[in-house]
């Protein structure tokens, strides 16, 4: 290009392809978003976010208001003007064998091949398994052999609710490259982070692929081991908080992801784990541990159904139980695998009248929820009346609720309180039956 500043198209509105072609038009680039869905560009276009996540709306206002961020379903035009070309759709788990489903990973590579002009890195953004870039080299090579093109790897490692500044700001970025000239593309789109010295790890293709499915793997065993050491905290009369503490001060281990909860749910731990097992099983090698941790996170999320049973002295029918909080984690509106759905499932098969709140989620929840769930406008109005209350997601404004509150408006006084929000003494001598986590 005449100008020298590197073009970027990103196929894909999802989470990752909306936050990251946002962020990298904020470093200056020009940047354009293709969906193939007409009615999303239009709403995005005109300011709405199909997703909620902090700062995403303002960030795409900004940059669409200074020319560098463009949206649109025109893929053909994009790519031809792209130096770099990131590959970020959906890869769910697929029906039947719970192998990740690349189809629509193939099928952007067959329809970005043709449009491809001049050298061009088509870099995959999405997860995706160890082996998936040589097989896109090979789709886009075999639909244009003229083509003059390097895949690369580039995993995101964003949390929801989190994103921008886990984008911004990373712990380190991994690459992984055929070639050298791919390498000088991806470097120059990262400069930015050279400034704040953000490690840029490059890597075969093969390994960076590799080392997103082994971190988020890692993180789903670290915590599943503090959910199981909370069990026996309770069995013991231990306090698991501290135990996290007393182990994450080694640096060895560090003291992040070891708060436990309900089991992890969202788009990423347990289809990644899931995926990983199905590629150790293809090759016949022993990954027993994440096999374990994938089993052991379901059976815990429709374990804490029975904790909400067991607080009601197992008298649930008829009850009218409150969950607080529905997304799988605050600051997000996702409720992809979240354990509120197993536990508002298991709690209305067993006669349980539900209501809930959530400040973001309860549209999607909608979708998944039974239909005898009812939802209501705040905190306060779902605890009213309430037998029980269930708090599921720790968003933030259920940390101020009193013990007073609750007293006040329940008509029951059971607190299940799952994240551990609450101070456990102060919510039992005010009279409430409380139970918490590993605690
Ligand atoms: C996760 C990773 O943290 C990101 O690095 C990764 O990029 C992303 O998956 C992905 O693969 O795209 P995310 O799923 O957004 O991000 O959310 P996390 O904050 O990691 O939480 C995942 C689940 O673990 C939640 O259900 C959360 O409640 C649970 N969790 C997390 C715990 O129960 N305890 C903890 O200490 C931490």
């Amino acid at each position: 290009h005449g100008d020298g500043l590197l073009r970027i198209a990103v196929i894909g509105t999802g989470y990752v392809g909306l936050v990251s072609g946002a962020c990298f038009s904020e470093f200056g680039f020009s940047v354009t978003c293709v969906d193939n869905d007409q009615a999303k560009i239009d709403l995005i276009q005109n300011g709405t976010m199909p997703i909620y996540e902090p700062g995403l709306e303002d960030l795409v206002a900004r940059n669409v208001a200074a020319s560098r961020l463009h949206f649109t379903t025109d893929l053909g035009t994009a790519v031809a003007d792209a130096d770099a070309v990131f590959i970020a759709v959906g890869t769910p788990t697929r029906r039947g064998d719970g192998h990740a489903d690349l189809s629509f990973v193939y099928a952007v590579a067959r329809e970005i091949a043709p449009h491809l002009d001049g050298y061009t890195v088509v870099v995959t953004k999405s997860t995706v398994p160890v082996g998936t870039g040589r097989e896109v080299y090979d789709i886009v090579a075999q639909t244009n052999p003229q083509a003059d093109f390097d895949v690369a790897s580039n995993p995101e490692f964003l949390r929801e609710g989190a994103a921008i500044s886990d984008f911004m700001r990373p712990d380190r970025v991994v690459v992984g490259t055929m070639s050298e000239r791919a390498r000088t593309v991806i470097r120059a789109l990262y400069r930015p982070l050279y400034l704040i010295e953000t490690p840029i790890i490059f890597t075969e293709l093969e390994t960076s692929e590799l080392i997103k499915y082994a971190s988020n793997a890692f993180l789903a065993v670290k915590i599943s081991y503090i959910n199981q050491m909370a069990d026996l905290c309770e069995a013991v009369g231990a306090n698991v908080h501290d135990v996290a503490k007393g182990m994450g001060l080694d640096k060895r281990i560090g003291n992040k992801f070891l708060h436990p909860g309900p089991g992890y749910g969202g788009s990423c731990f347990p289809k990644d784990t899931l995926a990983l097992v199905k590629t150790a099983e293809q090759y016949n090698i022993d990954i027993g541990i994440v096999d374990e941790v994938v089993s052991y996170n379901d059976k815990r999320k429709n374990a804490m159904a029975g904790r909400v049973k067991a607080a009601l002295d197992g008298v649930v029918a008829g009850k009218v139980i409150a969950v607080l909080g529905l997304a799988f984690k605050p600051e997000t509106d996702d409720m992809r695998d979240s354990p509120s759905v197993d536990i508002i499932r298991e709690l209305v098969d067993a006669g349980a009248q539900i209501k809930t709140y959530d400040p973001k989620a309860m549209d999607e929840a909608r979708h998944m929820l039974p239909d005898s769930v009812s939802y209501c406008a705040s905190a306060g109005a779902c605890i009213n009346d309430a037998d029980a209350v269930v708090i599921v997601t720790e968003w933030n404004e259920f940390r101020a609720l009193t013990a007073a509150q609750f007293i006040a408006a329940m008509r029951g006084h059971v607190l299940v309180d799952l994240r551990n929000i609450y101070d456990g003494a102060q919510m039992r001598d005010a009279g409430l039956s409380y139970s918490s986590i590993g605690r």
